[in-house]
């Protein structure tokens, strides 16, 4: 398995994997905004074939009243590759360029109350504290924990 930056030859295969994986998809303009604004946050693995098996899409949240802060706007993997530390690895290397490249002071994502996988990945494994309950956050109604981490410049 290798994790490596995404460019924009990957952005086909990274909405291929979003939409195998999850609900939220997105349009291919929204993949270039993150590959163009932020070609060092997003980050893929790739088999031994170098076909696309997950990957981070993620950003820099552009509000001046607030500190520097990146965000994960999606992650996944797929199916036959988890449990396998793949996005761990991806995770860690979006939180490391926010920091390095962006001086993000924390990062922030989303996720499903129900989403018993990425929640232990969240809280568990990446340390990642719920900040607070988005009520109705998604399209079908179910609310989001808004969870978010504290980058610090050895991360
Ligand atoms: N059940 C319980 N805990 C889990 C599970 C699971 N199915 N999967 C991962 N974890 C936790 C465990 O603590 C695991 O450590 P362990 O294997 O040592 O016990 C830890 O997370 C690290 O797991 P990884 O192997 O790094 O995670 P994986 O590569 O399997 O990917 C992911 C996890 C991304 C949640 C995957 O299951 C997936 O793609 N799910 C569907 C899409 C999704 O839910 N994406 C996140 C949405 S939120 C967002 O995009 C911001």
């Amino acid at each position: 398995m290798n994790i490596r930056q995404a460019t924009s030859d990957d952005l086909l295969a990274m909405q291929n994997c979003n939409i195998m994986n999850l609900p939220e998809n997105y349009q291919m303009k929204y993949y270039f905004y993150h590959a163009l604004s932020w070609p060092q946050l997003s980050f893929v693995a790739e088999d031994h074939k170098g076909r696309i098996v997950g990957y981070v899409l993620a950003k820099m949240e552009e509000d001046p009243e607030e500190a520097p802060h990146g965000h994960i706007t999606s992650l996944s993997v797929m199916r036959t590759y988890r449990r396998l530390g793949v996005a761990e690895k991806l995770m860690t290397q979006a939180q490391k360029n926010m920091v390095e490249v962006f001086n993000a002071q924390y990062v922030s994502l989303h996720v499903r109350k129900s989403n018993r996988a990425a929640l232990n990945l969240y809280k568990d494994t990446l340390k990642f504290g719920i900040h607070k309950v988005e009520d109705k956050y998604y399209a079908d109604g179910e609310d989001a924990y808004a969870m978010r981490k504290e980058l610090q410049p050895s991360n």
